[in-house]
């Protein structure tokens, strides 16, 4: 068993070589995917970020067999995409950006068809879609025709579906855009339960970057068409952003004698503005306070000391010199925007706390 699943852990479950798309619209050609190549482990959660319009979807939609690359392929759960879609389609779930039309079927009846398009034995799919009205808190309205549903309901409903057969690699195109926070808290519950539960693999794309700090072990991040980032989020935020560390004193003097001390402790660039001293540091939690004791044994009074631990956000802004919210295409569409906006608040929030924090996952 144990043996069992450390194979299971190491199986490449994606392996795409080399995808590319150009789109061809009337008078230009869009290359939206340029050479992406990756490999996926079974049972990682890869959250995939990127403006709008970076090539995420259709990126996702090349791996589901939905649309076909211009040039390079792909294997995922073992099969050709190009030569064994059907093959690719059996073993996959897929909840794509935009939500299915509506439809006339009641809610639970929508997941039961879905089970039979499977291929599931009705009981199982009973079983199945009970579970995931459950656990997905789908009851108060699993008896409504889907038409009838509010938007968050429907995407609900729509990620349900997508779960219905317990596929082992699961697609996601912005599951929680658009849900209410309690929806958002289910909808990770649930991932998160499929994946100790089924090691399911799990690739999904969000714009809620404190979404993908928290839950996603592996970040890759797409800009214009090309990863730009792959790595855990604590490394990106390490390498490429760091702790903002700030320090107050009485005077500029004393701010000109606390950099010589601290001189001695980083080889961060210092700055000091007026009374204030400042630097960016990937090991904040640990200097904060070591610095606070030097400058005490100094003779220097440390007025006030904050610690910003880097957000995703601030990768982005250091590979591109733009920030995530800049770089979408011109305006972009409603719904992605307000949950750029809400990221970037929450983020904000997340800023405030102390450096202890950082690097903290839970
Ligand atoms: N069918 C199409 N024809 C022409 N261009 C397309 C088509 N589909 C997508 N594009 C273009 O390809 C680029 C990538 O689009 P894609 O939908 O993959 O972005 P995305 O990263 O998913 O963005 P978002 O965060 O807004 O969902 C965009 O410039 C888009 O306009
Ligand atoms: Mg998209």
């Amino acid at each position: 068993m144990c043996f069992y699943s450390h194979l299971m852990a190491h199986e490449i479950i994606i392996h795409a070589e080399g995808l590319t798309k150009v789109f061809t619209a009337k008078t230009a050609k869009v290359a939206a995917v340029s050479d992406l190549t990756f490999t996926a482990r079974r049972g990682e959660l890869v959250a995939f970020l990127g403006p709008n319009g970076a090539g995420k979807s259709t990126s996702l939609r090349m791996l589901t067999t939905l649309i076909s690359p211009t040039s390079g392929t792909a294997r995922v759960v073992g099969r050709d995409i190009r030569s064994d879609a059907a093959g690719v389609r059996a073993r996959i779930g897929y909840v794509g950006q935009l939500t299915s039309g509506s439809f006339s079927q009641r809610a639970r009846d929508e997941l039961l068809s879905q089970g039979a398009f499977y291929g599931m034995t009705r009981r199982d799919s009973i079983r199945r879609a009970d579970e995931l009205i459950d656990s997905l808190d789908l009851a108060s309205f699993a008896n409504r025709t889907v038409q009838q549903l509010s938007g968050g309901q429907k995407r609900r409903l729509d990620v349900a579906l997508g779960l219905m057969h317990a596929p082992p690699l699961l697609f996601l195109d912005e599951p929680s855009t658009g849900l209410d926070p309690q929806s958002r808290a289910n909808l990770w519950e649930h991932i998160l339960h499929l994946r100790t539960q089924h090691g399911t693999t799990v690739f999904l794309t969000t714009h809620y970057l404190e979404e993908a700090d928290r839950y996603a072990e592996r970040v890759m991040v797409m800009d214009r068409g090309r990863i730009i980032a792959d790595d855990h989020a604590d490394a990106l935020k390490a390498t490429l952003a760091g702790d903002v560390l700030t320090f107050g004193f009485s005077d500029a003097a004393q701010a000109a004698d606390a950099r010589e001390v601290v001189a001695r402790l980083t080889q961060a660039e210092i700055t000091i503005a007026d009374d204030a001293m400042s630097f960016t540091t990937p090991e904040g939690s640990r200097l904060l306070p070591a610095i606070v004791r030097e400058l005490d044994a100094a003779g220097i009074t440390v007025r006030s000391a904050t610690g910003v631990p880097p957000t995703l956000d601030d990768v982005f802004l250091a590979l591109t010199g733009r920030t995530l919210r800049e770089a979408g295409e011109g305006e972009a569409a409603g719904e992605s925007d307000d949950a750029d906006g809400t990221a970037s608040a929450v983020s904000n929030v997340d800023r405030e706390v102390d450096t202890t924090t950082t690097g903290a996952r839970s």
